[in-house]
């Protein structure tokens, strides 16, 4: 298989979205395997969101959740539900945008240079699977069309992956 992505300036987010949302499905078309689809996700979006140093999948096992694939520095591996800021979206069941880590009460840091987060929780059915997980180094990096577009892609990633 070989894959070329489109480029992506973010000059319109609700635009490049989309072409990301349509790229997504054509990247998980045909697999469902849960662990093969988090780990093209994620490197779909490391390679093409700018100013991000952190992009992966936190998946519900047991209670708690486990790092799954992820590109980036080497992460925590168990955050307990309600923890941090992928456990508090967790727990919440809604996406958590953080504009300073630092203000976050409890924020789990795993690497330094993360200075804004956006978490979105994985959910089919009313069943938690885990999270979503974006970092970047600079303040305030993700806004509302980021909360929307991320989430669109991540309902794409749910509904064709069995986790
Ligand atoms: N900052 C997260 C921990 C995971 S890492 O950022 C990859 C948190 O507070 O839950």
């Amino acid at each position: 298989m070989s894959f070329t992505t489109r480029r992506y300036d973010f000059q319109d987010k609700a635009a490049d979205y989309s072409s990301l949302a349509a790229e997504l499905s054509g990247l998980l078309a045909g697999e469902t395997d849960g662990i093969a689809n988090a780990a093209n996700t994620s490197a779909l979006l490391f390679e093409v969101l700018p100013d991000v140093n952190w992009a992966g999948f936190y998946l519900l096992r047991d209670g708690e959740l486990v790092v799954g694939p992820f590109q980036g520095r080497p992460a925590c591996v168990r955050i307990a539900i309600g923890m941090g800021v992928c456990g508090a979206a967790a727990a919440r069941r809604e996406t958590l945008v953080v504009p300073d880590v630092e203000r976050f009460p409890g924020h789990i840091t795993c690497d330094a240079a993360s200075r804004s987060e956006i978490v979105i929780p994985l959910i089919r059915q009313d069943a938690l699977l885990g999270v979503l997980d974006i970092d970047s180094p600079k303040l305030n990096r993700f806004d509302e069309h980021d909360r929307r577009g991320l989430e669109r892609l991540a309902a794409i990633f749910v509904a064709g992956s069995r986790l």
